[in-house]
């Protein structure tokens, strides 16, 4: 196994990261994003999800809720379309309305407010064996992950998770201290070829290959319901665009922290929620 490489994002690695954009691009250019997000009395996740993935360049966003998110996501994301799920309250993954096939979107992003329900399970397990390239697996599907463990294998090689610590340790049933937990980070994204982002105050990144990035930007106002929703929108948008998996999870959880650095400059640490960290994003390079 070759040695595991530590990294540090710093402002000017984030920076050259960032594509220009051509002159004669058009939104086909940048992809067409789903995000799968929001439960009865958790819309409110895929609402932020979804503004920040359009502020973060997406070409176009579909997001699917249940049936009591649609005229909640039409409203407050004018920007997105909205495919209503059958089901009132949760995501059962069936639509009445006409529905690219899911393996035509550039990139999918599932979690935010899910919820556990079993319909909901149903089809993260439909998603997972339909679906052969890189998603963003946050929040409640993680947490569904983690009690049906089959279910790891299905994972698209490459795909992002982004557990906190309390969803990873479920994630990977192992107790946890300082010491360990890198490397249990590390051998996770290994064994299952995929990213992991372990968020909290020096969020790191496990690659597939072992290796780890940690980052640098963010402070104690992103400790507020809905900023990590708003990272799972910032990294949907980036594999949308056709970056890189590990790229985006490095990229985008420093813009993310960044964000959040700017958020707290205008309104306070304390006085920040996840809407400001959404419009302090910037991508400038
Ligand atoms: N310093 C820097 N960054 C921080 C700090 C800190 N002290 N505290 C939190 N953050 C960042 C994390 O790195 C992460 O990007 O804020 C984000 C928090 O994400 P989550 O813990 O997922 O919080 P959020 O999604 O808003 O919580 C809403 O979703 O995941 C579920 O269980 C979660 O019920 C909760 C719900
Ligand atoms: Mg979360």
């Amino acid at each position: 196994q070759a040695p595991t490489s530590y990294y540090y994002t710093m402002p000017e690695e984030a920076r050259l990261l960032i594509r220009k954009r051509n002159r004669h691009a058009n939104k086909g250019t940048f992809g067409h994003a789903l995000l799968l997000a929001g439960s009865y009395g958790k819309v409110g996740a895929a609402v932020l999800a979804a503004k920040a993935c359009l502020r973060s360049g997406v070409g176009l966003l579909t997001v699917q809720t249940p049936l009591c998110g649609y005229s909640v996501i039409q409203t407050a994301v004018p920007e997105a379309m909205c495919l209503p799920d059958t089901h009132p309250y949760v995501l059962t993954g069936h639509t009445e309305v006409d529905n690219l096939p899911p393996n035509n979107y550039a990139a999918i992003g599932i979690g935010p407010g899910i919820g556990k329900a079993p319909e909901t399970l149903a089809m993260l397990r439909d998603i997972l064996t339909t679906i052969r390239k890189p998603m963003v697996i946050d929040a409640d599907a993680l947490n569904l992950l983690a009690a049906n463990r089959d279910l790891l294998g299905l994972l698209p090689e490459r795909s992002i998770l982004t557990p906190h610590p309390k969803e990873f340790e479920r994630l990977t049933q192992r107790w946890q201290n300082d010491y360990d937990k890198l490397e249990i980070l590390q051998d996770f994204a290994r064994r299952f070829r995929i990213v992991v982002v372990l968020k909290g105050a020096h969020t790191a990144i496990a690659t597939p290959e072992g290796d780890i990035h940690f980052n640098s930007t963010g402070n104690p106002g992103l400790s507020t319901g809905g900023t990590g929703d708003v990272l799972t929108g910032v990294l949907t948008a980036l594999l949308a665009q056709g970056y890189d998996p590990v790229e985006a999870a490095v990229l985008g959880v420093f813009s993310h922290g960044l964000a959040g650095d700017h958020a707290a400059d205008a309104r306070g640490q304390i006085g920040m929620v996840a809407s400001d960290v959404i419009d302090s994003l910037r991508w400038e390079n």
